[in-house]
């Protein structure tokens, strides 16, 4: 068993803290953020994610896992520090590594020779090597170990990763750090530092190009009058292409897929090697998002100013509480500028980013008097709401929308004349 720090205790961070430390290892997490370690001191975890906070207790209480708010923390025994903290995207389009700089000056402080700085963090292609030359003064290793977590998900995907990429530039600073994952069940791939920072950004772009793909096939579908979920339900019996990653929605959001496939475009293009694909798939995003407001303009019959409109759904996806670049708020964000009056409800999200926005305590609250419902957020609890209930508290003429294709067609559409699902 092996010790290890982890810098940055965010859902990526604490998620690696709490998984290491299930594993075995003696895990110390680390963050700035005094309230953040109060509250995970005592037993609470910041964010929602399903399971985490139970297994983080259990970990604790056996002596394996603690909090600190200081680098002091990392000691002459620690023998991994992973850097896990945020690389938020700069006004340029690159992602800001200020965080990453200094957690990994702190952390080379304290660390003894021989030992391995894993970033987990997504930085930029290069990032890791251009640590190389100023860590090997202190024979201190460096890898990048990528996450392929995604929110709401998070625990069980450590548990049961699809892969676990290790990158360094020597065979046994590679090997000690998948050392650290033997008990998991996994493909692993071991490869140089760049290759494994650009499957992590190849791998988030590819699947946002994807997801473009299958919303603009949902404008088209529209068009010709094809049926999208047979359409993409065809396409998924072909292996090649595979049944995940072909739910439409408003758009594809959140803290990852925008802000990595800035950077990849950005970093293409500083090289000259630029990825219009990627490109494409951004461009495309941001038309999917005003492709939904101008659809739920028409369903309102032509304008919603003054109309109250009812958002099911505020997180960039269901499972989470996150609402960062959620396509759900950009919409909401986008009408409520055209004048409407919002009540939204989300299970556990909630935003303060729209004007005048009232946020209701459940999901027919928010419909009251509303003439257009529209789901922007795949929660399963939407799926199971009577239609009928729906229709007993909204407007006469009122039409519904269903971006993300959990409500119940037959049902809706019995009850409502002016019922559209993206999927249909
Ligand atoms: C994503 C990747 O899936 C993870 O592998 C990666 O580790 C993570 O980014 C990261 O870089 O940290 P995440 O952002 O949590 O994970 O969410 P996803 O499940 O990938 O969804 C991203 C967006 O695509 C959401 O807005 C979601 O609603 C949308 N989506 C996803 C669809 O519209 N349709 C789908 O079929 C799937």
């Amino acid at each position: 068993m092996s010790r290890i720090a982890v810098v940055g205790q965010g859902y990526v961070g604490l998620t690696t803290s709490i998984g290491l430390s299930s594993l075995g290892h003696e895990v110390i997490g680390i963050d700035i953020n005094d309230d953040r370690i109060k509250q995970l001191q005592s037993g609470q975890i910041p964010i929602y994610e399903p399971g985490l906070e139970e297994l983080m207790n259990q970990v604790v209480q056996q002596g394996l896992l603690g909090f600190s708010n200081s680098f002091d923390s990392v000691s002459e025994t620690t023998e991994f520090a992973f850097i896990c903290v945020a690389t938020p995207t700069s006004e340029s389009g690159r992602a800001d590594l200020t965080y990453v700089d200094s957690a990994i000056e702190m952390v080379a402080d304290n660390l003894q020779p021989e030992s391995i700085i894993v970033i987990k963090s997504t930085v930029p292609i290069g990032t890791s090597g251009s640590f190389a030359e100023f860590l090997s003064q202190k024979n201190i290793k460096i890898a990048s170990n990528p996450e392929f977590l995604s929110e709401g998900n998070a625990l069980f995907e450590f548990q049961n990763p699809s892969r676990i990429v290790v990158g360094a530039d020597d065979t046994k600073t590679q090997q000690r750090v998948t050392a650290l994952y033997d008990q998991i069940d996994a493909p692993r791939m071991m490869c140089g530092l760049t290759s494994a920072e650009t499957i992590k950004h190849a791998s988030n772009s590819f699947l946002a190009i994807k997801l473009s793909y299958v919303n603009e096939l949902a404008a088209l579908c529209e068009k010709t009058g094809a049926v999208l979920s047979e359409v993409t339900h065809g396409m998924s019996l072909d292996m090649r292409i595979g049944d995940k990653f072909l739910e439409p929605g408003p758009g594809w959001g959140g803290s990852c897929f925008p802000k990595d496939t800035a950077e990849l475009a950005y970093s293409a293009k500083q090289l000259d090697a630029q990825m219009r694909t990627v490109e494409a798939a951004i461009e495309s995003n941001s038309r999917t998002k005003d492709r939904i407001v101008q659809s739920i303009i028409s369903l309102a019959g032509g304008s919603v100013a003054g109309k109250t409109v009812a958002i099911w759904g505020l997180a960039f996806k269901a499972n989470t509480d996150d609402t960062r670049d959620s396509p759900a708020v950009h919409v909401a964000k986008a009408l409520s500028s055209q004048g409407a009056n919002i009540k939204a409800y989300d299970p556990i999200a909630t935003s303060n980013e729209i004007e005048n926005a009232i946020m209701c305590s459940s999901a027919l609250e928010a419909c009251a008097e509303a003439s257009v419902l529209v789901v922007l957020t795949e929660w399963k609890e939407f799926g199971l709401i009577p239609a009928e209930h729906a229709r007993e508290v909204m407007a006469g003429d009122a039409a519904v929308f269903d971006t993300r294709n959990v409500l119940d067609t037959k049902n809706w559409s019995r009850d409502f004349t002016n019922f559209v699902s993206i999927a249909l």
